[in-house]
């Protein structure tokens, strides 16, 4: 059995959730590497809805490892609480989850100094989760961050202080009002810490020897490429880094070990938050996909922007993490469209370009340029093999396939377990195999 990467090939909210879920009945551990709780990644079992932020999405199959990588941010409060979700739901969450001793612990002045970042005067906003995710990874990058193992450690005291030292002095050079009762959080991390100390271990150890006992292990992307720090639409992106690189930096595990990688892609593209996007619409065709695909995050709540599938941005994620297969979610939200246009190329200051962008300047000024291909206008549900799906259906498909240059391993044609067919023959049947 392989070690495979399963990530988000767009801007976040694929459905990775759902293909991680359906996938880990197959592997033996599933870990997280990296983000936090700003991820949402929805999974239907039956007429049961969750919502896995932090937690990895196989938790919710029994004797299935959850990993939290060491490559995550990890805000003690909101694990529990997630925690406390799923143990009300019968999840045996106590056995099945371990946490890295190597991540990185996110602070109740995290947000304060992300609102104050992004309601600063003069400033974009990026348009966050609000969750601290960026504050967290600027003090790990900076070194002065606080990990796990400190805040399990007798010692945490000593380096809570001192963080919480430096971020006053901030607070007073910029003459930053608000208050925050430092002492208070301490109390509150302590009871947290110990809470979470009998889930904690080198993880990268862990996973490391399981794939030495010949166990197969899941990598879960959390984000979307176009969100990775180095590779996503900077500024407008998340602090980390959710290609496919992250995954060995962000647990532990070598490049080695790792036997495939899988992108998930909607059927067209949303994204949330603030940003460049080339194919964006704003028409009411958009609305339509809105509503169609209830395209409103899991995390937020706030409507997604949504736009066409863009071949340009795919052959660009597919080359930085090197996909063996891509998965085609939601295709059947696709389903009442009489056309469906699709960005296949970009139009930058009157040229043609077949790169993607790296300045935002440029990325704004893309004006995509669309082909249109039939629509089906039958519904999808229920379809359980690919030559069962309308020809106008297959067609699209193909299309994808043939403009990325990446197989299309499996297309999944609603939001549960079941909905999903995999393509025989595919490289992707045989990495599950
Ligand atoms: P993630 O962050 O990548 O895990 O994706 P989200 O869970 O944030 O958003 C994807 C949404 O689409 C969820 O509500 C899923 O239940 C839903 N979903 C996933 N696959 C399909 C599909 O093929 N069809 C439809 N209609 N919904 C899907
Ligand atoms: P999943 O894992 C979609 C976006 C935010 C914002 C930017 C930075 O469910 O696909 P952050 O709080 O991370 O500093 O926000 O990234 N963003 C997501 N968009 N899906 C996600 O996760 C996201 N996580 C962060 O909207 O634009
Ligand atoms: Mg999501």
């Amino acid at each position: 059995m392989s070690n495979l990467i399963v990530l988000g090939a767009q801007w976040g909210d694929e459905g990775k959730g759902k293909i991680v879920d359906l996938f880990s009945e197959k592997f033996d551990a599933v870990a997280r590497y990296q983000g936090g709780h700003n991820a949402g990644h929805t999974v239907f079992i039956g007429s049961q809805k969750f919502v896995l932020k932090l937690i990895p999405s196989g938790i919710l199959r029994p004797g299935v490892l959850a990993v939290i990588g060491n490559g995550v941010v990890i805000d003690p409060a909101a694990l529990l609480e997630e925690m406390s979700g799923l143990e009300a739901a019968g999840v045996d969450v106590k056995s099945q989850l371990k946490i890295s001793n190597r991540a990185h612990v996110i602070f109740p002045f995290h947000r304060t100094i992300e609102k104050i970042s992004e309601g600063r005067e003069n400033r974009i906003p990026i348009g966050t989760t609000s969750r601290g995710i960026g504050p967290a990874y600027e003090d790990k990058i900076a070194r002065r961050g606080i990990r796990v193992a400190d805040l399990v450690d007798i010692e945490f005291e000593g380096l809570y202080r001192a963080l919480a030292e430096d971020k006053q002095l901030i607070a007073n050079a910029f003459q930053i009002s608000e208050r925050v009762n430092f002492d208070e959080i301490l109390s509150q991390y302590k009871r947290l810490a110990d809470q979470m100390r009998p889930l904690t271990c080198d993880t990268s150890h862990l996973l490391n020897q399981m794939i030495r006992e010949g166990k197969s292990v899941l990598f879960e992307g959390a984000q979307g490429t176009m969100l990775d720090i180095d590779f996503g639409t900077y500024p407008f992106v998340t602090s980390s880094s959710a290609t496919a690189g992250g995954a060995c930096t962000g647990t532990g595990v070598p490049p080695n070990k790792i036997d495939g990688i899988i992108g998930v892609s909607k059927a067209y593209i949303t994204r949330v938050g603030a940003g460049p996007f080339p194919s964006e619409d704003q028409t009411e065709a958009g609305e339509k996909i809105r509503r169609a695909g209830n395209e409103y995050g899991s995390v937020t709540g706030r409507p997604r922007r949504c736009g066409w599938f863009d071949v340009p941005l795919l052959r660009y994620t597919a080359e930085v993490n090197g996909f063996d297969s891509l998965i085609i979610t939601k295709l059947d939200v696709l389903d009442d469209l009489k056309e469906i246009p699709v960005c296949v190329a970009y139009e930058v200051d009157d040229k043609v370009i077949t790169y993607m962008p790296a300045s935002t300047r440029r990325m704004e000024a893309i004006k995509p340029v669309f082909e249109y291909l039939p629509g089906w206008r039958t519904s999808t549900q229920g379809v359980t093999s690919l030559t069962q799906l309308p020809s106008a259906a297959q067609r699209y498909l193909r299309f994808l396939e043939e403009k990325t240059g990446v197989e299309i391993g499996s297309v999944s044609n609603g939001p549960e377990r079941s909905e999903t067919m995999i393509v025989p023959g595919s490289k992707l049947e045989k990495l599950l195999d």
